[in-house]
C-alpha cells in the first residue's frame, strides 16, 4: 500500500477526530522512519515523546517478547511483578514517593485533577477545587482534559463544559 492508499483507507473507516499529516510511516529503526513509499525521515517527532529510546529497540523487542510469552494481562485486581519493579525504579531514580501507571496523557492529568482535589478534600478543604489553566494550552480529549485545554477549536463542538468542574477559563 502506498501512502495514499493507507490514507484513503484511515479516511473511510477511521473516525476523524485528529489533523494529520499525509504520511504513512510503516518502518522505524532508531531516529529514522520510513513511510509506505519508502522515503526515509529523520524523526523529531517520536510519537510524541513517546519513542524517547528511538523506533523499535533491540532490548525493548526482547523484553516484550519475552513478557508477552510470560503472561499477556492480568489487570490490576492482582500484584504485578514488573508494574511493582518498573514502579520502584521510577521511584529511586525521581525521588518521588510513588508511581501511577495509565495509558495516555490525557488520563495522567485526569489523575493529576483527581489527586489534588483529594489532597484538599482530606485536609477538610473542599472548597479549594480551582484549577487555572493557560490559553493555548493543550491537555488532552477527554471531557476533564479538554475543558482544561484553552484552545477553542478543540472544544467549541463540545461545549458546554460543566460551571461545576470549577476551571477558570476565559475563552468559553
Ligand atoms: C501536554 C500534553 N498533555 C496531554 C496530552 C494528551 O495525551 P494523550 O493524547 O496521550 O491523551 C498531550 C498529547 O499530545 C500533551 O502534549
Amino acid at each position: 500500500m502506498t501512502n495514499n492508499d493507507i490514507m484513503a483507507k484511515g479516511q473511510e473507516y477511521v473516525m476523524n477526530t485528529y489533523g494529520r499529516f499525509a504520511i504513512a510511516p510503516v518502518k522505524g529503526k532508531g531516529s529514522y522512519l520510513w513511510d509506505a513509499n519508502g522515503k526515509q525521515y529523520l524523526d523529531f517527532v517520536g510519537g510524541i515523546a513517546v519513542c524517547a529510546l528511538g523506533h523499535s529497540p533491540q532490548p525493548l523487542i526482547k523484553a516484550l517478547q519475552e513478557q508477552a510469552q510470560q503472561l499477556w494481562h492480568v489487570s490490576n485486581l492482582y500484584w504485578i511483578q514488573p508494574q511493582a519493579e518498573l514502579a520502584e525504579k521510577l521511584v529511586k531514580a525521581s525521588g518521588l514517593d510513588k508511581a501511577f501507571f495509565c495509558n495516555s496523557g490525557a488520563e495522567a492529568n485526569e489523575a493529576a485533577i483527581k489527586l489534588v482535589r483529594k489532597y484538599f478534600y482530606r485536609r477538610q478543604e473542599a472548597h479549594k477545587n480551582e484549577i487555572i489553566v493557560f490559553n493555548n494550552s493543550f491537555h488532552g480529549r477527554t471531557l476533564a482534559t479538554l475543558t482544561a485545554t484553552g484552545q477553542k477549536n478543540t472544544r467549541k463542538a463540545l461545549l458546554p463544559c460543566r460551571k461545576d468542574l470549577n476551571m477558570r477559563n476565559s475563552i468559553t
